[in-house]
């Protein structure tokens, strides 16, 4: 870190717990690679700090900023201005400081977006199976119904999914199903489904064995993400990939969430292929 100077900007990721982050490798190596003064740090901050962390970033002159659980919605009172897409879904994972003014953004919602337009699939008029109702379901639904999807939404707990789809019904204009997570629900929706995403954690590790759907129901044209990125090759996309559909990981969206904050940051395009290589390198420290 020699390289650091009295010019440098600050930015960083605040959450508890942050120690696990891979954020930190992938947007350090973007700034070097594009030879920008920026360093990118992990702030661990309680619930209770929340307030005081976020006037630290407008004393300190911290020019960006990534927010992770358990911080996404409680940031929101703290921030100057809103961007149209956080103040839909109610949550921030990006803060700009413009000035001492902050303004949130939600990228993770437009990184999930951006991984999909990647492999070519984009949401307009398919059907589209969200598995999970959970704080990342949220703007997954939200970015999927604002782009022209129909989408059915499936949660374990009945009544989370219902409060999605009316928030996402609501403020979208579209219509959107709410089922119970089981087998059969599963089994009908699937039927005529040609993208299914799983924001359950189902499959995470320590409990990799697990999976949200049964293999028997997965198929050739079906497009399957799930946002689970540990491990990288969850069950489901094993089993997705073994019935030939096609397959999008979680780091995709992990590393499209940075691309696009990085963007907001500096002005720049991302060096995506890079950030892809040390969000890997990253995970594979983790294991
Ligand atoms: N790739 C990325 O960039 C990215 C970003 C954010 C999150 N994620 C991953 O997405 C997953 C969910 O994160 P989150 O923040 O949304 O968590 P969350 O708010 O705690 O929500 C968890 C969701 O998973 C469901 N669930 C948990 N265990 C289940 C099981 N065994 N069977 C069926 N459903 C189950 C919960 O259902 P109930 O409502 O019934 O409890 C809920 O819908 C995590 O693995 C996280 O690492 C990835």
């Amino acid at each position: 870190m020699s390289r650091i100077t009295g010019r440098t900007k600050v930015c960083g990721i605040i959450g508890d717990p942050v120690e696990h982050s891979m954020s930190p490798a992938m947007q350090n190596a973007a700034f070097q690679e594009l030879g920008l003064d920026y360093v990118y740090l992990p702030f661990r901050v309680g619930r209770d700090d929340l307030e005081k962390a976020i006037e630290g970033v407008r004393a300190l002159g911290i020019v960006g900023l990534n927010v992770t659980i358990p911080h996404k919605v409680a940031v929101i009172p703290f921030l100057d201005k809103l961007d149209p897409l956080a103040e839909e879904i109610g949550a921030v994972n990006t803060i700009v400081n413009s000035g001492g003014s902050l303004a949130g953004y939600n990228t993770d919602a437009t990184g999930f977006l951006q991984a999909l337009i990647e492999r070519g699939i984009e949401p307009e008029g398919k059907k589209v199976v969200v598995l999970g109702a959970g704080g990342a379901s949220r703007g997954i639904c939200f970015i999927l119904a604002q782009n022209g999807a129909r989408l059915t939404l499936l949660n374990r707990t009945l009544e989370r999914a219902q409060e999605l789809a009316r928030r996402v019904a609501g403020e979208t204009g579209r219509e959107v199903k709410a089922l119970a997570l089981n087998e059969a629900n599963v089994t009908e929706a699937l039927r005529t489904a040609d993208i299914l995403v799983n924001t359950t954690s189902a499959g995470m590790s320590p409990r990799a064995d697990e999976t949200p759907v049964p293999a028997k129901l997965l198929k050739k044209d079906l497009a399957v993400f799930d946002i689970v990125y540990n491990p990288v090759q969850t069950r489901l996309l094993r089993e997705a990939e073994a019935a030939g559909a096609r397959t999008i990981n979680g780091v995709d969206m992990l590393v499209w969430q940075g691309v696009e904050a990085f963007s907001l940051w500096t002005g720049r395009d991302a060096p995506v292929e890079i950030m892809k290589r040390e969000a890997m390198r990253a995970l594979r420290r983790e294991d």
